[in-house]
């Protein structure tokens, strides 16, 4: 999945946009993006768009963003969608493995009730967004078999810790929120499951949006949340495998499978050894080949 579009859930029109957007997946928010007196409506209308979506032929991955564990109203939303049978739940202000587990109780009993298969709908958590979140990272590994991916924001944590910004002048994070990065891109790769960037706020600013995407993928990140129509095709470009990169994947898959005894083999006059032969592997994998 390499783009994943918020929409907030309580606006028709952006709903519509979404599907024309080209995003992998869209993430139907029900959380920061819709005011609280809105909230019943924006479940409503996130459960019937489920619905009609679902079985379009070139339908996007269908997410829901559900309002955090302490708000008290996780429960409500998710009576109101898993019986609409999303790909997956995004739970904000995740903190740790525990959590997901948590999560994952409330959605097996839905699940149930509805005569949906167990497991069937995954979990992406956003795990970096207070303080505490931060020291549970390493918890998510074996947490939960519906674990989908992982993402990560800078928003809510600049205010958990009292940040005037989390970005310097010139677009790059401030220490902490690149310590945030950086240890959740670790946190999934340890958990098994795709590491997802999180937003970049300014929708105007697509070459500081393609720098960061940039960077994202060459660091081991699979995709990026946009919430913005115009952000896609930026995101979509950069975490796509070249034609030359997925020849030179399938050319390693190729020469291991030829050589199945073999630990080491020489292509292209370069060194190509099991590490290789993994990132080629996944590097297919992700581009659904
Ligand atoms: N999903 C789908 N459509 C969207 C969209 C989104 N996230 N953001 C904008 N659009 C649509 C607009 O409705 C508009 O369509 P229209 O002109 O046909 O009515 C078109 O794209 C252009 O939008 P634009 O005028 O450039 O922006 P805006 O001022 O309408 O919206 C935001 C700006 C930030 C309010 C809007 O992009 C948004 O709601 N983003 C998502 C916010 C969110 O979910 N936040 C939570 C996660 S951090
Ligand atoms: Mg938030």
């Amino acid at each position: 999945m390499r783009s994943l579009l918020f929409v907030p859930a309580d606006s028709a029109r952006k709903l519509e946009k979404g599907l024309q957007s080209g995003a992998d997946a869209l993430i139907l928010d029900l959380e920061d993006s819709v005011a609280a007196d809105a909230k019943p409506k924006a479940r409503e209308m996130a459960a019937a768009f489920l619905r009609e979506t679902r079985a379009l032929p070139s339908a996007p991955r269908l997410i829901v963003r559900v309002n955090a564990l302490d708000t008290g109203l996780t429960e409500a939303d998710l009576d109101a969608v898993v019986r609409e049978k999303p790909h997956a739940i995004m739970l904000p202000k995740a903190c740790g493995g525990p959590d997901v587990q948590h999560i994952g109780i409330k959605i097996a009993v839905r699940e149930a009730e509805n005569d949906i298969e167990d497991g069937a709908i995954r979990i992406l958590p956003i795990v970096t967004e207070t303080a505490r979140a931060m020291f549970e990272l390493a918890s998510y590994r074996g947490a939960s078999h519906r674990l989908m991916a992982m993402t990560w924001g800078a928003e809510d944590l600049a205010t958990d810790i009292g940040a005037e910004t989390n970005r310097l002048d010139h677009g790059d994070y401030t220490p902490p929120f690149a310590l945030a990065r950086n240890l959740m891109l670790f946190a999934a790769a340890s958990a098994g499951v795709d590491a997802i960037d999180t937003i970049f706020a300014n929708f105007r600013d697509s070459s500081t949006l393609q720098r960061e995407c940039i960077a994202a993928r060459r660091d081991g990140f699979a995709g990026k949340m946009a919430i913005h129509p115009d952000q896609v095709a930026i995101i979509n470009e950069v975490f796509s495998p070249a034609p030359e990169e997925i020849a030179n994947a399938q050319k390693i898959v190729a020469a291991f499978a030829t050589n199945p005894q073999a630990g080491v083999l020489a292509i292209d006059g370069a060194m190509i050894d099991r590490p290789h032969l993994v990132k080629a592997q996944r590097l297919l994998a992700r581009a659904g080949l």
